[in-house]
C-alpha cells in the first residue's frame, strides 16, 4: 500500500515545513507532497497557500514578500507551541533535507494568478539542476499544463503527474501532450469506472486526500496506486489487517 505525506506528515507538525518532512522520515514514509512558489526575489519557496497568513504569525501574498521576510515569520505557532521558531523552507532545503532522510519528493508546482509560469518553473529547474537531484528521487505535478510542459522540455528524465479536481472526459489527452507518469485526482469524485479507464491507459493513478483509510479501502482494488494524505500513519493498521 503506497501512502505519500501530504504536505509533509502535516497532521503531526506544520505543514510544508522541515519539521513534517522529518516527521515523515521518522515514520518510515518513502514519497512526501510539498508545494512550492516563489518569494517576491524569485526563491522557490514551500507554502501551499497564495497568503502567508493562516499559516504563520504574518499576513500578506507570498509573492509580495521576499525571501527574508518570509523567513522572519513563524511557521509553527499556529499548529503548536512546540513548532515554535519553525522556519519558512526553500525548495533546495527541502530537497537537500529529502536527499539526506532518502525520502522522495513529489514537487507541486504551485500556480496562483497571475503568477508567471515560465519563472516559477525556470527557479525550480535550476535548484534541481545545482544540486544535482538524482531524477527517480522526485516527481513534478501541477494543475496547470502548461507548467508541466516547459519541465518536460527542461527535465524530461523527471516523471509528470496532472493533477485534477474530478478527471475530464479530455483528461487522455492531456496526458499526453505531457508524456505523463502519473494522473493524481481527489479521491472524492473518482469512481471505480474512471479508475480503471485511467488505469488501462497505462497510467499510475494517485489520490488525494485520503486521510480515513476505511473509505478508500475499495480504491486499492479499482487501481490506485497511492494515497496521499494527511496522516499517513493512519494506513499502517489498515497494511497489518490486509497482510494478517
Ligand atoms: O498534490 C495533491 C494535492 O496537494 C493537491 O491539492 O490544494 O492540497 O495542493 P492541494
Ligand atoms: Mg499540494
Amino acid at each position: 500500500m503506497n501512502i505519500m505525506a501530504h504536505r509533509g506528515v502535516s497532521s503531526l507538525a506544520p505543514e510544508n515545513t522541515l519539521a513534517a518532512f522529518n516527521k515523515a522520515a521518522e515514520l518510515g514514509c518513502e514519497w512526501i507532497e510539498i508545494d512550492v512558489q516563489l518569494s517576491f526575489d524569485q526563491v522557490p519557496v514551500v507554502i501551499h497557500d497564495q497568503c502567508v497568513d493562516r499559516c504563520s504569525d504574518g499576513n500578506g501574498a507570498v509573492s509580495s514578500m521576499t525571501l527574508a521576510s518570509l523567513k522572519s515569520l513563524d511557521m509553527g505557532l499556529w499548529f503548536a507551541d512546540t513548532f515554535k521558531n519553525e522556519r519558512i523552507a526553500t525548495l533546495q532545503e527541502t530537497l537537500l533535507l529529502a536527499a539526506d532522510k532518502h525520502l522522495k519528493v513529489n514537487i507541486e508546482i504551485k500556480i496562483y494568478a497571475p503568477d508567471n509560469v515560465f519563472l516559477l518553473c525556470e527557479k525550480i529547474k535550476k535548484v534541481i539542476i545545482d544540486l544535482e537531484v538524482d531524477p527517480s528521487q522526485i516527481l513534478f505535478s501541477s494543475f496547470n499544463v502548461e507548467a508541466l510542459k516547459l519541465m518536460q522540455f527542461w527535465l524530461p528524465q523527471v516523471r509528470r503527474g496532472l493533477l485534477f479536481k474530478v478527471i475530464p472526459d479530455n483528461a487522455l489527452l492531456l496526458l499526453a501532450q505531457i508524456d505523463a507518469y502519473s494522473l493524481h485526482c481527489n479521491y472524492l469524485f473518482l469512481t471505480g469506472k474512471k479508475a480503471k479507464w485511467v488505469k488501462q491507459h497505462g497510467y499510475q493513478l494517485y489520490c488525494y486526500t485520503a486521510d480515513v483509510p476505511e473509505q478508500v479501502y475499495q480504491y486499492w482494488e479499482w487501481g490506485v496506486d497511492m494515497m496521499i494524505s494527511n496522516v499517513p500513519q493512519a494506513y499502517r493498521h489498515i497494511d497489518d489487517e490486509l497482510k494478517a
